[in-house]
């Protein structure tokens, strides 16, 4: 479904993706981990073209994503939440979900406010359309963005630390619905440090060091019989927090 070749990212002179590959199948839910700093934001955020790779391919379907002049309408497949949740304060929930199918005449004012009420139900946040972001609990802002992403019918969800931001209160919500999404076949891709959700969540974990994959392989795989040097150093750090 999404097919990364060779993908390479500098800023500047410093080279922080010196050549990714990686197949995402349709329904994969795939685990991206890694010490920090090595490239895992980054590398996301070249997956729906927010950075624009130095080389390299995204493929998405067959449609290579990069110089492609139809880059706007192929992104909209592809759905991002971030740390921040980086919802518009001066908007309320509805029109935060409801501003990109209207923006982009994906759908009418009328069709976009009855999606996104159904939307908000699945959600469980019916009662807050009308609040702000400001009114609602850290989890409740995210489940707003994972909705944001949903209504424009994505096939595949980039998730960047979805969880480190809340309460420790709030992260089974946000990971409830994830799981809901994760049941439904959505394909996902979760960069996160929390290790013990990746190696229990995922299908497909990835382990980037120093701007590459070093290991690629089934949760059981990665934390289980891990052989890359540098994998087995950062479980055992890990191990003894
Ligand atoms: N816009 C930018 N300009 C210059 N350097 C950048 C930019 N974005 C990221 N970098 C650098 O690229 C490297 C990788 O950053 P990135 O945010 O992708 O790491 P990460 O693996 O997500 O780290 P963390 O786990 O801390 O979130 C870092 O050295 C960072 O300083
Ligand atoms: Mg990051």
């Amino acid at each position: 479904m999404l097919v990364v070749k060779d993908l390479k990212k500098s800023f500047g002179k410093k080279e922080v993706l010196k050549g990714i590959d990686l197949t995402i199948e349709k329904g994969d839910v795939l685990g991206i981990i890694g010490p920090s700093g090595c490239g895992k934001s980054t590398f996301l955020r070249c997956l729906n073209l927010l950075e624009k790779p130095t080389s390299g391919h995204v493929i998405l379907e067959g449609d290579d994503l990069i110089d492609n002049k139809e880059l706007d309408k192929i992104r909209r497949k592809i759905g991002m939440v971030f740390q921040q949740f980086n919802l518009f304060e001066n908007m309320t929930v509805l029109e935060n979900i409801t501003l990109a199918p209207i923006l982009l005449k994906i759908m009418s004012r009328e069709d976009a406010k009855k999606e996104a009420i159904k939307l908000l139900d699945k959600i469980g946040l019916k009662d807050k359309a009308d609040n702000y972001p400001e009114e609602l609990s850290g989890g409740q802002k995210q489940r707003v963005a994972i909705a944001r992403s949903l209504i424009m019918k994505c096939e595949i969800m980039l998730f960047d630390e979805p969880t480190s931001a809340l309460d420790p209160e709030m992260i089974g919500e946000v990971t409830e619905l994830m799981r809901q999404l994760r049941n439904e076949g959505m394909t996902m891709v979760i960069v996160s440090h929390e290790i013990s959700f990746i190696k229990n969540f995922c299908n497909k974990v990835v382990f980037m060091s120093d701007g590459k994959i070093q290991e690629m392989g089934t949760s059981e795989e990665i934390f289980e019989h891990p052989k890359n040097e540098l994998l087995i150093n950062f479980l055992s750090k890990i191990n003894k927090r």
